[in-house]
């Protein structure tokens, strides 16, 4: 059976954001953070402590940090592309952090500039300072199911990288299909390898919604005992780094399947599409969520 309750993790203003353009104002993205944490989502990604030659719209991420680690209720996890980002992280308030290596070799290197290897060599070093200061890691495994540049990714190298993460101390892993090219099929096949070496409880999913194959393969995820889920308001995002890469499935959508299936997920829809709503019309483009289309007509 599916579990009752499913923790979403929301990533809107990290992983929706980081794609944008237009540089979106701080006092914005604060508050987006402000209104999607009043929704009740248990942990929303907050912002990247990466470069900001290499991600423009992240730059501000010391200012959103500094300005909503004291809020209450939610979780507010950055990502840490190495040491220089987690100590950056930590000094602006952060308690949480995220690495992100690839189950593929080109991705690594057009994404963080490095092989697979070094960036677990990196990541071992964030992991082991992190833990001094009893931060929790979560490790993120991208391009799962396909890679924009060498197609299909095997599910040993995904099950490799996830158990290296899981070894390292990572409390969560999440794995990324970047390009949101799988389908229920090569899902279920990437997690039997997964889940033979990291436990089930430790895995999260996180799909983008390229192909539309978000929903079912959320769906047969939970099937396998999954119950964490990435998920984006209003479906925004996409990496810079994966070209033709949409957003990531809607959080809308995610809730409204959720709590039709009888499951918990401590959100609340009204206040959840009013934190939707406010980020689109500031950004002047219609919901990629078609959950919150379909509420807005009535
Ligand atoms: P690099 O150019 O190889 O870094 O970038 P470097 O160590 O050679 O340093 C070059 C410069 O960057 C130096 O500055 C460093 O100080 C600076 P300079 O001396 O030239 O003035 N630098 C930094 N500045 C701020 N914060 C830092 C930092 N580190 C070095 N942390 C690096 C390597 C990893 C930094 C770079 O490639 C990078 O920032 N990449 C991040 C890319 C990114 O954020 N991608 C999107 C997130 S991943 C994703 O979306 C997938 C996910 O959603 C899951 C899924 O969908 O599958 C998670
Ligand atoms: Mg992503």
């Amino acid at each position: 059976g599916i579990p009752n309750f499913v923790k979403i993790v929301e990533v809107g203003p990290r992983d929706g954001l980081q794609n944008e353009k237009n540089i979106v104002p701080t006092d914005v993205k604060v508050e987006l953070i402000h209104r999607l944490v009043s929704s009740g989502l248990p942990v929303v990604e907050a912002t990247s402590f990466v470069s900001p030659k290499w991600v423009p719209q992240l730059a501000d991420a010391r200012d959103v940090m500094e300005a909503v680690h004291g809020l209450e209720g939610s979780r507010l996890p950055v990502l840490t592309p190495n040491l220089k980002g987690f100590e950056a992280a930590v000094a602006a308030g952060a308690k949480e952090v995220a690495v992100f290596a690839s189950a593929s070799e080109s991705f690594s290197k057009s994404n963080i500039n490095c092989s697979i290897k070094e960036s677990l060599a990196r990541y071992r070093a964030v992991t082991h300072a992190a833990k001094e200061l009893s931060i929790p890691v979560r490790g993120y495994v991208s391009c799962v199911i396909g890679c924009p540049e060498e197609g299909s990714i095997s599910p040993s190298k995904v099950a490799y990288v996830a158990k290296e993460l899981h070894d390292m101390g990572c409390f969560e892993i999440s794995l990324g299909d970047t390009i949101g090219v799988g389908t229920p099929g090569t899902v279920v096949a990437m997690l039997e390898a997964v889940m033979a070496v990291v436990p089930v409880e430790k895995l999260a999913i996180h799909f983008h919604d390229t192909y539309g194959q978000s929903l079912p393969n959320i769906l047969v995820s939970l099937q396998m005992g999954i119950s964490v889920v990435d998920s984006s308001v209003a479906g925004l995002g996409g990496c810079p780094y994966a070209k033709g890469a949409s957003g990531n499935v809607a959080t809308e959508d995610v809730v409204f399947m959720l709590h039709g299936l009888g499951v918990r997920t401590n959100v609340d829809l009204v206040k959840l599409l009013s934190a939707g709503d406010f980020i689109c019309k500031q950004l002047g483009r219609p919901s990629g969520s078609k959950t919150a289309v379909a509420l807005s007509r009535v």
